[in-house]
């Protein structure tokens, strides 16, 4: 499925008017396609947003295509996406870069090394920041300015006042109300354009299965769909955490029942990852129902 093709023209417009027209030194940074959205408004609403020059968070689960999305968006524009991910220990360095010591001409000189931020800012790219909500409290104002409309940062590690190039969009992801995650701090969120994201099912499930996984019998297939949607249903009653119906393990368990019976695609996929002993036996029971 070409997403492009399926757009409103109104919407194609929109993307060549803002598109990167350049070729850029950072091709190899552009994303792949392939997010498939659970309906037309989740992407053209990201779009719109992009192309107004806005921020956008990408709320949802893990697995529910956030990081895809991104990817997608940085192929429809044509932009390079520099990335930078809060939930491993990051500090200032991760976002602005770090001063280090090389040679010139047999002398020792101090060369700077620009981080994502800086980067994407300069040549007008996209920044991804992941589980933005997992940032340190004392990274937060480094990015505030960047993120509302000053578009301008003052590098502390250089003193260059640095104002955002055209085409500078910033797409943040978080997996909100996911044990281990804070909450994200309000001024923070208030400068984004929220789009949620949720798994998906049904016919575009259904497409997702058959475009990526190595499985190709269809009644397997569908099964996999309904096995999906009745995840999607017991974590909505509260069952089983919102996680076991990731649609990454839900792949993964679809890949490997073209080689082994699909229940233990299953339980290697999705139940082994589980702690709850009730919440395992939910999922074997709906896989027992349909496979
Ligand atoms: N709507 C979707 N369209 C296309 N691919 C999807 C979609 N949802 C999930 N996937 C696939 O599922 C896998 C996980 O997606 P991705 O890594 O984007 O999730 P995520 O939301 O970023 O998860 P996390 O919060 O764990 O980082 C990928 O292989 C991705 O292609
Ligand atoms: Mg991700």
């Amino acid at each position: 499925m070409n997403l492009i093709n399926t757009l409103p023209e109104g919407i194609q417009t929109l993307i060549s008017q803002y598109k990167n027209p350049s070729p850029t030194e950072f091709e190899d940074r552009i994303g792949m396609p392939g997010y498939i959205p659970e309906n037309p408004d989740v992407i053209m609403d990201a779009i719109a947003a992009i192309a107004q020059g806005k921020n956008i968070l990408l709320k949802g689960p893990t697995g529910a295509g956030k990081t895809k999305m991104a990817e997608t968006l940085s192929y429809l524009f044509h932009q390079p996406l520099f990335s930078v991910n809060c939930s491993v220990d990051i500090d200032a360095e991760s976002f602005l870069g770090f001063k280090t010591l090389d040679y010139k001409e047999g002398k020792q000189v101090i060369e700077y090394v620009p981080g994502p931020l800086i980067q994407a800012m300069k040549h007008g790219h996209f920044l991804y920041i992941d589980e933005i909500n997992m940032a340190k409290p004392e990274t937060l104002p480094i990015i505030n300015g960047v993120l509302d409309y000053r578009r301008t940062i003052t590098n502390p590690l250089t003193n260059e006042v640095i104002r955002a190039k055209k085409g500078f969009n910033v797409i943040a992801a978080i997996n909100e109300g996911y044990i281990g995650t804070t909450r994200l701090n309000e001024a923070l969120k208030n400068r984004f354009i929220v789009i949620e994201l949720s798994y998906i099912q049904g016919e575009q499930l259904k497409a997702l299965i058959q475009e990526t996984t190595d499985l190709n019998d269809e009644k397997t297939i569908d099964a996999f769909v309904q096995f999906s949607a009745d995840l999607v249903e017991a974590a909505s009653q509260g069952k089983i955490s919102e996680e076991a119906a990731s649609i990454r393990a839900l792949l993964d368990a679809c890949d490997l029942s073209q080689i082994i019976p699909p229940k233990r695609a299953i339980l290697r996929a999705i139940i082994d990852k589980m702690e709850d002993e009730r919440e395992k036996e939910v999922v074997r029971n709906l896989a027992e129902t349909l496979f």
